[in-house]
């Protein structure tokens, strides 16, 4: 079979539909990963003659409840403090986007090792694909509230995050990168998660409510792979130790940071954000 030409036919966005052609030679299908829950696509691998192929393929969202690996939990009140200024808030995340898709292109063609260069770029693109989607809607939401871009923007939390980043270092450079790429999807999810049910709670307003929940769905699953990655790296051993350190030091740059309207803002000096 030839694998490349197969990734190009594959019917991507069909929910649940699997190639027909892997189905006709008798190839067994293995679910490996989720990749996105927004357009929830997971990667299938499917063992042939020649080897090992990885094809895409999108399925139905899944509803297991998540586990947050966070040391920290952002309390309720978070929400209200940082929708005070809600287009603030808005163009904070359009900049969140517009990075996260950045990143996933800077990342697509820096695999660690050529055997699993095709799985590697493949699912960096499809996150660079979703993160260029959740950019699109988040300024159709900001421009249509009367909102704008602030030119000015800052992200003290994820630039003391990449400061963690051991530069010069080969693979464990590639690996910080991951997890810390991975450590801003998972906050984020928290945090649109709690936006969300303060919206469409108390704060009355259905259509950010929804829209952060999708969006919330979909970041989740961008951490799960990520993660996933970060073991193409170096050993899960070594995963493991670096994650549980970094989940460490995440609390502590998160609970440093300021108030505001930002997704990643701090939290009122009286709280200081409850420890998990
Ligand atoms: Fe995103
Ligand atoms: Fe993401």
């Amino acid at each position: 079979m030839d694998s490349e030409s197969e990734i190009a036919d594959f019917p991507i966005g069909v929910p649940g539909n699997v190639p027909p052609r892997l189905e006709s030679a008798g190839i067994e299908i293995e679910l490996e990963m989720p990749l996105s829950l927004y357009h929830p696509i997971v990667l299938l691998c499917g063992e042939t003659a020649g080897g090992e192929a990885s094809y895409l393929m999108s399925v139905e969202p899944r509803t297991a409840t998540f586990e947050y690996p966070l040391r920290s939990r952002t309390p309720e009140i978070w929400a209200s403090g940082a929708l005070r200024d809600p287009l603030a808030l808005l163009s904070d995340h359009a900049y969140l986007e517009k990075k996260a898709a950045l990143n996933a292109m800077e990342l697509l063609n820096r695999w660690p090792d050529p055997a699993c260069a095709r799985e590697w770029s493949i699912c960096l693109a499809a996150i660079a694909d979703d993160e260029a989607s959740h950019l699109n809607s988040v300024m159709k939401i900001l421009t249509k509230r009367g909102g704008c871009l602030d030119r000015n923007h800052r992200n003290p939390y994820a630039s003391a995050l990449r400061d963690l980043v051991r530069r010069g270092q080969a693979n464990r450079e590639l690996l910080d990168r991951l997890l810390v790429a991975a450590l801003i999807e998972v906050r984020s999810c928290e945090r649109f998660e709690v936006l969300s049910r303060y919206c469409l709670g108390e704060g009355k307003d259905a259509e950010l409510g929804r829209f952060f929940q999708r969006l919330g769905a979909s970041e989740r699953g961008h951490f799960n792979i990520f993660l996933k990655l970060a073991a193409f790296a170096v050993a899960p051993s070594e995963v493991d130790t670096r994650w549980n350190e970094m989940l460490d030091l995440e609390a502590e740059i998160l609970a440093a940071q300021p108030l505001g309207s930002r997704i990643h803002s701090g939290l009122a000096s009286d709280n200081g954000g409850a420890r998990a």
